[in-house]
């Protein structure tokens, strides 16, 4: 059965009013659509830890730095209900622009200090867009728990220190990249991607890969770092914004895994932005 689809907060503190008072576990699952295997994993982790689960869908405006990037990001309502439905998720919270960001909407949550490198550097804004929606997505739904990928490793780190912070009460859980049968990362913005551009794709994470085996080896990262970012230029990327270690609590910059890290890189092919990231 597909699960309801509410468009007013009204309506959605309707619902979740008795769940609240039955002091029942409520997860919610952030998305901005076009869902695929990656999202569907978190509902699964969802349905597996709460009594109840709301998945949100609202293409986010303040996130995208980009006008083209919002006006091209797919849009695909009524498949993605349609991808719900075996899982029995209690709501569908989609929300309009209006309903969001009504008139005279000030308000702005920046989140420091994690935001300085990476896709804070490379977007500016993007982040304050990112936890300013992520807190109202979680007052509105009164969530206990919400589940973010580790695909967005960085925004799932600024989502867990703003909650913290604004002492929201809710647990915010990493889960784990789900990649296609070649290894590419799943990504609404994979559906961007021509045929060819979609078989060049996977050159990214095997460069990770073998980057991260080179350090593991004891090699050094800057000069395999240099290599891979020029293998994948030319493979067809036009551009590799980055391709850098960051230790995985803070985000510090490393020039080696000498505490618990990550390999980040984002990447464009073919006019779509690619990242990813794996532990090293
Ligand atoms: O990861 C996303 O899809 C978005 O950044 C999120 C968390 C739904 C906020 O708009």
């Amino acid at each position: 059965m597909t699960a309801p689809i509410i468009r007013t907060l009204p309506e959605l503190r309707k619902l979740t009013a008795p769940w609240q008072r039955a002091g029942a576990r409520i997860g919610v699952v952030p998305t901005m659509g076009a869902l695929h295997d990656g999202h569907l994993s978190l509902v699964q982790a969802a349905k597996e830890h709460c009594d109840h689960v709301i998945v949100t869908i609202f293409v986010n405006p303040k996130q995208f730095n980009n006008p083209d990037d919002l006006k091209n990001y797919p849009r695909t309502e009524e498949a993605d209900a349609r991808k719900l439905a075996r899982f029995g998720v209690d709501a569908l919270w989609v929300p309009d622009g209006a309903q969001m960001y009504p008139e005279h909407f000030a308000t702005n949550i920046s989140v420091q200090g994690l935001t300085d490198v990476m896709e804070g550097a490379e977007r500016p804004g993007h982040f304050d867009g990112v936890a300013t929606v992520v807190t109202k997505l979680f007052t509105q739904t009164q969530a206990t728990d919400a589940f973010f990928g580790e695909k967005d490793y960085q925004q799932f780190l600024v989502v867990r220190r703003m909650a913290a912070d604004l002492d929201l009460p809710i647990t915010v859980h990493p889960c784990p990249t789900i990649r296609d049968i070649d290894g590419l990362a799943l990504s609404s913005r994979n559906l961007l991607l021509s045929d060819r551009a979609r078989t060049t794709a996977p050159r990214l994470i095997e460069e990770m890969e073998a980057l991260s085996q080179g350090v593991a080896n004891g090699e050094s990262f800057a000069t395999l770092r240099d290599a891979a970012e020029k293998r994948l230029l030319a493979a067809g990327f036009t551009d590799v914004e980055y391709l850098s270690i960051h230790a995985q609590d803070d985000l510090s910059s490393l020039q080696a895994p000498t505490r618990p890290a990550r390999l980040f890189a984002a990447a464009w092919l073919a006019g779509v932005r690619l990242i990813d990231n794996i532990a090293i």
